[in-house]
C-alpha cells in the first residue's frame, strides 16, 4: 500500500511527549483512512524513548530512529524526510506545541495543488499564541521573524510546522542546515512557487523544556547570512563591504590619532600608516566575512592585491574629488557633494576589484549550481 504521508518528528528528551502527539496525529487523521507513518528521529535521549517507541509501534503506526554521535534539529528533520516514504511530507515538533487537527487543511491545500508548501503559522489572521509568553520571547521571536521577512512571502517563517509533496523535496547536497530553522532553509532553496499558511494556535509546551538557547540564535544569524548570500548574492556582498568599510573608516581615524598621540609621529606619517593598517582591517573581515563563500587563496598575495587596489581606490576618491572642485563650477561651491561622489567612486571601484580580482570566486558553474535548485526525481 502506498502511503500518504509521513510526519517527522525531531525528539530530544520528549518520553513525556510522545505517546500524547502520536495519538493526537491518530485522532487528526483517524477520519481520512489515510495510510500514514510518523518517524521520530530521537538523538540517543537515554530518557526511554526508544523503549515507549518500540511500546507505541504496536498500536500505532510509529517508528523511532535513533541518532547516535549525531546532534541538531534540522539534520534530524532531514534524515527524518529522507527515510520517509509517504507521499506528503509533514514536520512537526513533539511537544504539543503544534496541532496535529491542522494537518488535513494543510494537506488539502498541497492535494489540490493551491499551494506547494504549507507553514503552520502563527502569524496570519487566525493564529494566535499562548498567553504565557513574555514580551522579551515574543520580542525575540517577532524580531528573528523580520529579519527573515525579505526572504519569503510567509509570515511565520520560523515555524517548525509544515508540509510539503516528498517528489518536491530539495536534493540534500543544496541544503546546509546550521541551526534551528530547517523549514526556512527549504522554503528559501526549495524550488516553492506557491508557499502558503493555515493558522495555527502555537501551545506551550507542559512537559520537558526548550532547547532553543541563546547559541542557537547566534546560529540563526550565520544561517541568515547564509540564506541572504544564497537569495541576494550580489546586495549581500554589496552590504557586508560596506559595513566592513565603515568600521574600516573608525580603524583609520584611531589609527591616525592614536599615532600622533603615542607615538608624537608627524601627522602625514599618521595618515599614511592609519591607511595601511584600515586596508589590511578592510581585507581580513572582507576575507571572513563578505567573502567567506570565495576561495581562500593565499594570504599575502591576497592581502597586498588588496591594499593595492585600494591605493587606487584612495586615488580615485582623492582624485575625482580634486578634478571636481577645480574644473566643476558646481562643485566648486557644492564641495561636500564633490568629497562624496570622491568617497562614492572609490567605494565602488574597491567593490569591484575585491570581488571580480581580489576575491576570486567559485568556478562560474557551480555558483550556478546553486541558485538553480533541482527537484528529486523519485
Ligand atoms: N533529534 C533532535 N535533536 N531533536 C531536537 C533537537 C536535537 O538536537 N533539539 C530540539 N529537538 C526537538 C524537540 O524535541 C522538539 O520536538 C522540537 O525539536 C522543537 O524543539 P523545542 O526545544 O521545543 O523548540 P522551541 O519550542 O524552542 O522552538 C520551536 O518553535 C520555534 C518557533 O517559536 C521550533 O519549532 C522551532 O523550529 C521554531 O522556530
Ligand atoms: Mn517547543
Amino acid at each position: 500500500m502506498t502511503l500518504k504521508l509521513s510526519v517527522v518528528i525531531p525528539t530530544f528528551r520528549e518520553v513525556r511527549n510522545l505517546e500524547a502527539v502520536a495519538r493526537s496525529i491518530e485522532t487528526a487523521l483517524r477520519d481520512h483512512r489515510w495510510a500514514y507513518e510518523v518517524i521520530f528521529v530521537d538523538d540517543n535521549s537515554q530518557d526511554g524513548s526508544e523503549a515507549l517507541a518500540m511500546q507505541l509501534a504496536d498500536k500505532l503506526p510509529v517508528r523511532m530512529i535513533v541518532r547516535h554521535g549525531e546532534k541538531g534539529l534540522s539534520t534530524a528533520v532531514l534524515r527524518g524526510i529522507s527515510e520517509a516514504r509517504g507521499e506528503f511530507v509533514v514536520v512537526m515538533d513533539a511537544d504539543l506545541s503544534h496541532p496535529a487537527e491542522r494537518i488535513p487543511d494543510m494537506l488539502a491545500l498541497l492535494e489540490h495543488n493551491k499551494k506547494d508548501f504549507v507553514v503552520g503559522s502563527r502569524y496570519v489572521a487566525g493564529g494566535s499564541l499562548d498567553q504565557s509568553w513574555t514580551w522579551f520571547r515574543l520580542l525575540n521571536s517577532k524580531v528573528a521573524t523580520w529579519l527573515a521577512l525579505p526572504l519569503t512571502r510567509i509570515h511565520d517563517p520560523m515555524s517548525g510546522f509544515f508540509a510539503f509533496r516528498r517528489a518536491d523535496m530539495p536534493e540534500a547536497h543544496l541544503l546546509s542546515p546550521i541551526g534551528y530553522k530547517i523549514g526556512l532553509e527549504l522554503l528559501v532553496k526549495g524550488d516553492f512557487k506557491k508557499p502558503g499558511e493555515v493558522p495555527i494556535h502555537f501551545a506551550d509546551r507542559v512537559h520537558g523544556e526548550s532547547k532553543l538557547s541563546w547559541k542557537e540564535q547566534v546560529r540563526y544569524l550565520r544561517h541568515l547570512r547564509r540564506l541572504y548570500q544564497f537569495r541576494f548574492p550580489f546586495l549581500a556582498e554589496f552590504m557586508q563591504f560596506g559595513v566592513v568599510g565603515g568600521s574600516g573608516f573608525a580603524v583609520d581615524l584611531l589609527l591616525y590619532l592614536g599615532l600622533q598621540w603615542l607615538t608624537g609621529m608627524g601627522h602625514v606619517a599618521a595618515r599614511a600608516l592609519s591607511f595601511w593598517g584600515a586596508a589590511s582591517w578592510n581585507w581580513a573581515w572582507n576575507r571572513a566575512l563578505t567573502f567567506s563563500h570565495r576561495k581562500k587563496t593565499a594570504k599575502l598575495a591576497q592581502w597586498s592585491g588588496f591594499l593595492f587596489t585600494s591605493l587606487l581606490g584612495f586615488a580615485i576618491n582623492v582624485g575625482s574629488y580634486y578634478v571636481l572642485t577645480h574644473y566643476v563650477p558646481y562643485f566648486e561651491a557644492h564641495k561636500i557633494l564633490a568629497l562624496l561622489t570622491g568617497v562614492l567612486l572609490g567605494f565602488g571601484f574597491n567593490f569591484l576589484t575585491a570581488r571580480l580580482l581580489v576575491f576570486i570566486p567559485y568556478e562560474a558553474e557551480l555558483l550556478e549550481e546553486e541558485r538553480r535548485p533541482r527537484r528529486r526525481r523519485r
